[in-house]
């Protein structure tokens, strides 16, 4: 995530879209979660043709020790009892490509989490902080491996019928994300596109252990870089070649996971691809099913909003609208290609006040109402290290520092869980 900034101004209507599940069939009784998921028009279907959409939050894997957050003060399964106590049915799990760039290094196999601790938080406070992970997950050891609490966590989360979208939220292991964080853009200093590659297959062969993965996020937060040699790829073409390279290395490891495609700036508009106008600098446009082989009813499409100082909810409507969510809308003029829509990002601070704001008001009514689907940051009420602050306190964290409860119980009971229902209705 990162704060505000574009601003688009543009007011369009919406329209409704037509319903076109299919009945599922009554015989056969399906199990949890009842993948592949597929898609139709601007739905998302499990394997018994029912539509469904997620409510859910981002968890973060993807920083420094790039372990998911939070073990230091709660057991996984609490975490994940807290997400259920709201309703949410899906969480967004970073991680970062660092981690899998170290198991090659490493001979195939991922390094302990006392590794992983001391090497982010230096010995004596490394070490301390992983004693607190074991006393509340005695499950772990300290040879355990990251890769290991990820299996943990992504198997709680099934035991509790949470779905996991797996995000790849950056190269580095660290706080995302800025324009000069050497992660913007392929080829940018630590954003090599040979490993994301490589990072993308591992992951998507590794989830197939993971029965409940049922989609893939292939890049957090495409954004300009601030030099070459990438600036000059920072474009829809290049968009869609890169995507294609990530999204083959998914398909071709593990065909059962959706793929979500992230816009350019932050991942604020995907405008091109929903109203199918050129993939600049060519001709191109953007057709899921020429995307490449396979993918046809597997694409959907991820947006973040950060327009938190939004003063007009018609304004921020219509902006999200353009921006991409006009994918929803079958038959509308302009929208190309009606695909499911999702924002894997939204967020503010955790207050007694700011949810009651135009920013945060809108959005609560907004995704229910057009049966988006959605995951909020932050799930974090802290993390083991950002941006060099050991145990750093995140205002914007659904739960407070210690993981323990809600930061803003007015937040929680006035609207989100209200939200999380109309969403999954
Ligand atoms: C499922 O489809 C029906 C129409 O068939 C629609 O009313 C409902 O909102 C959809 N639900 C989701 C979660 O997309
Ligand atoms: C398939 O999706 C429908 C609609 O969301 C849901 O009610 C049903 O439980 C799902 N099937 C399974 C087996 O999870």
């Amino acid at each position: 995530m990162r704060i505000p900034l574009n601003l688009l101004l543009s007011l369009l209507p919406f329209t409704t879209a037509a319903p076109n599940a299919p009945a599922s069939n009554p015989n056969t009784r399906a199990t949890w979660p009842d993948g592949p998921f597929t898609t139709s028009g601007r739905y998302i279907l499990n394997a018994s043709n029912q539509n469904l959409t997620y409510a859910g939050t981002n968890w973060p894997g993807h920083a420094d020790v790039m372990i998911p957050e939070g073990l230091q003060y709660q057991s996984i399964s609490s975490i994940v009892d807290k997400v259920k106590s709201l309703g949410m049915n899906a969480v967004r799990l970073t991680y970062a490509i660092q981690m899998i760039d170290e198991i090659y290094d490493n001979g195939g196999v991922d390094i302990s989490i006392e590794t992983a601790f001391v090497q982010a938080l230096g010995q004596s406070e490394g070490e301390r902080v992983l004693g607190m992970v074991l006393e509340r997950n005695p499950e772990l050891t300290k040879e355990t491996t990251r890769l290991e609490v990820f299996d943990k966590v992504v198997e709680e989360l099934g035991s509790q019928e949470v779905y996991v979208h797996l995000d790849n939220h950056i190269s580095k292991g660290m706080w995302c994300c800025s324009t000069d964080d050497g992660n913007s853009w392929w080829g940018d200093r630590d954003f090599d596109t040979g490993r994301w590659v490589r990072g993308l297959g591992y992951m998507a062969e590794h989830g197939k252990a993971w029965p409940a993965l049922v989609s893939m996020g292939l890049r957090n937060e495409p954004r300009e870089p601030p030099s070459n040699p990438s600036k000059s790829t920072y474009n829809w073409a290049s968009w869609h070649d890169f995507m294609q390279q990530g999204a083959n290395a998914v398909n071709s490891a593990n065909p059962d996971v959706l793929i979500f495609l992230s816009g350019l700036n932050f991942d604020t508009f995907l405008t091109p691809v929903v109203q199918g106008t050129a993939l600049t600098p060519g001709s191109n446009t953007f057709k899921p099913d020429e995307f490449a082989p396979g993918f046809a009813n597997k694409l959907v499409l991820e947006l973040h909003n950060y327009e938190n100082s939004a003063t007009s909810c018609d304004t921020l409507s219509g902006n999200l609208d353009r921006n991409g969510f006009e994918a929803l809308d079958e038959g509308k003029q302009g929208v190309a290609n009606v695909m499911p829509v999702m924002m894997t990002e939204f967020g503010f601070e955790m207050d007694e006040s700011t949810w009651q704001g135009v920013y945060a008001s809108c959005l609560t009514e907004y995704l229910p109402a057009r049966k988006a689907g959605w995951t909020i940051w932050v799930l974090a009420g802290s993390y083991y290290i950002r941006s060099g602050t050991w145990d750093y306190e995140e205002s914007w964290g659904l739960l407070s520092h210690d993981w323990s409860g809600w930061r803003s119980e007015a937040y929680v009971e006035g609207a989100l869980k209200e939200m999380v229902r109309r969403t999954l209705s």
